[in-house]
């Protein structure tokens, strides 16, 4: 998809489709005032008929509209004005998105980055959320089918104008490449996450890691069985016991910054398929934990979109991946395990893996001396049953990144919500066989796993994100959802600077 910002008001632009706004009260931004009048008020009277539905993202397709150059005229609902928030510009944009991949148009004309929300947002942000949105509006996952006689057709716009008002300038260009670098990794992040676990094994992720290294020249390390063996990896080990497949523990490095500058580590849970192991999970929707790698696939494309945008900070990604299966060998609940920072853990359950492959991670990090490290993980069911599936849980040791985390996942649209990780839950870790169990019992899940980690991340600035709610989509529409890649991108850039490149 290619994206291009042009100054000028919509009704000369010739395109296969143009998309304009209009507020549910008549209202109407600049630019599509401007077509109204071109179309001697043909729009704002059609309009008046209520064909166009309140709701902020509600689409009226209009043929061979008079007052457009255009073949065809999208308009799309704002809402009403007082309440066109972020949520409402991007509801207009995620639906302009379908429509656009859904169009046999080839080229398209969005004239929707001068909807400016109530909340203040400046063009640049505007028009970084609408190259994203509709970048990753047109994700489609390449399914494995047997061929088919029917000639596919093929539909979306891939040229995509982005109109403005004013004459446009470096920094909003640096915007929609913002946008569609983070778009792109979501992309990735989406394709790992939907591949099978027969397909993305532990040396898929590896392989996928080594040829991004390749292509943006950063350094990539493996290190296997035997590498984390020496190291003295027993917890991770313990979890890869039951799987014929090879464990990896995956190792990025991108050197943007200056060369004394402290990097962000990011650590990301990867195991590509979770069957419980002997604590086996129930049959009911099992096919879902493949997508248990969602956080290790989103640091790897957080990291695409770090390379290709080329920001100036130093980056490390730590991915450790192996599968969760029950056998022979496997790890038995009660079992006891030492970690590679020397603290025990009686396995109660082995279903609680994450957290096991996660803490000998979080101790390899030290040795980067990092600024802060981040762990993205689908790590509890407990966290969809707290918040649901519209934030990622939160928890942190600094009060401060959290806040910071917080405030990025609000401005990319990609949202997080804190929970407590006070002294009073460690307690629930107690074990009578080792320095503490892997489990805390029935209530607040998510706390003690993230109460778990936070023994094995005292030496820096920590901060957790659980995203079993929010890395992937169930029913119908089942696929991975490329979170938390916004979130995770917008809080890289903002502490580059603002600056990419
Ligand atoms: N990968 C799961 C968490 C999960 C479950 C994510 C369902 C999304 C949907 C994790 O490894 C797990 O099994 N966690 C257990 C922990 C429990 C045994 C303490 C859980 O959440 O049930
Ligand atoms: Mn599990
Ligand atoms: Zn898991």
């Amino acid at each position: 998809m290619e994206f291009t910002i042009k100054a000028g008001t919509p009704e000369k632009v010739r395109a296969g489709i143009l998309v304009v706004g209009a507020y549910a009260d008549g209202a109407l931004p600049p630019s599509t005032q401007a077509l109204d009048k071109a179309a001697k008020g043909k729009l704002s009277a059609l309009l008046k008929r209520g064909d166009l539905d309140d709701k902020a993202g509600a689409t009226l397709l209009l043929h061979d509209f008079s007052g457009a150059a255009a073949e065809r005229v999208l308009v799309v609902s704002l809402g009403k004005a007082e309440d066109f928030g972020d949520k409402a510009f991007r509801d207009a944009l995620t639906a302009t998105a379908k429509a656009l991949a859904g169009t046999v148009a080839k080229d398209a004309v969005v004239a929707l980055a001068d909807a400016a929300p109530t909340t203040g947002r400046d063009l640049a942000w505007r028009l970084q959320q609408a190259s994203r949105l509709i970048a990753d509006g047109a994700y489609r996952f390449e399914p494995k089918k047997a061929p088919s006689k029917e000639a596919k057709k093929e539909r979306g716009a891939r040229k995509i104008t982005l109109l403005i008002g004013e004459k446009s300038n470096a920094a909003l260009e640096a915007a929609v490449q913002r946008g569609q670098a983070i778009a792109a990794g979501m992309a990735l992040t989406r394709d790992l996450g939907n591949q099978p676990g027969n397909v993305c094994t532990p040396a898929y992720l590896a392989e996928t890691a080594q040829a991004l290294g390749k292509e943006f020249k950063f350094g990539v390390e493996v290190l296997e069985r035997a590498d984390m063996e020496k190291l003295g990896m027993g917890s991770l080990l313990s979890v890869a016991r039951g799987s014929h497949q090879p464990p990896k523990f995956i190792v990025m490095q991108y050197k943007g910054g200056k060369a004394k500058a402290k990097p962000v580590v990011l650590v990301g849970k990867g195991v590509t398929f979770d069957t419980g192991g002997i604590s086996l999970k129930p049959a009911a929707e099992m096919d879902e934990m493949k997508y248990d790698m969602c956080g290790a696939a989103s640091v790897i494309g957080t990291f695409k979109t770090v390379a290709s945008l080329g920001l100036p900070i130093n980056l490390v990604g730590i991915v450790p991946a192996t599968e969760n299966m029950p056998g022979g060998s496997a790890t038995k609940p009660g079992d006891v395990v030492t970690s590679m920072s020397g603290q025990t853990i009686e396995v109660l359950n082995t279903d609680a893996e994450g957290r096991l492959i996660l803490c000998d991670a979080l101790t390899y990090a030290e040795r980067f001396k990092p600024e802060c490290v981040i762990d993205i993980a689908t790590l509890t069911g407990a966290c969809v049953v707290a918040l649901g599936k519209i934030p990622s849980g939160l928890l942190a040791n600094d009060d401060d990144l959290a806040a910071e985390l917080l405030k990025r996942g609000t401005e990319s649209g990609d949202r997080a919500w804190q929970l407590p990780l006070w002294e009073e839950y460690q307690e629930l870790l107690k074990s009578n066989f080792a320095d503490m169990g892997n489990i805390g019992g029935r209530y607040g899940g998510t706390i003690t796993a993230a109460c778990f980690l936070s023994r094995f991340a005292k030496a820096y600035k920590w901060a957790h994100l659980d995203i079993a709610g929010t890395a992937w989509i169930s029913g119908d529409a089942k696929g991975a959802t490329g979170r938390p890649v916004p979130l995770l991108a917008e809080f890289l850039i903002a502490r580059a600077g603002g600056q990419a490149g």
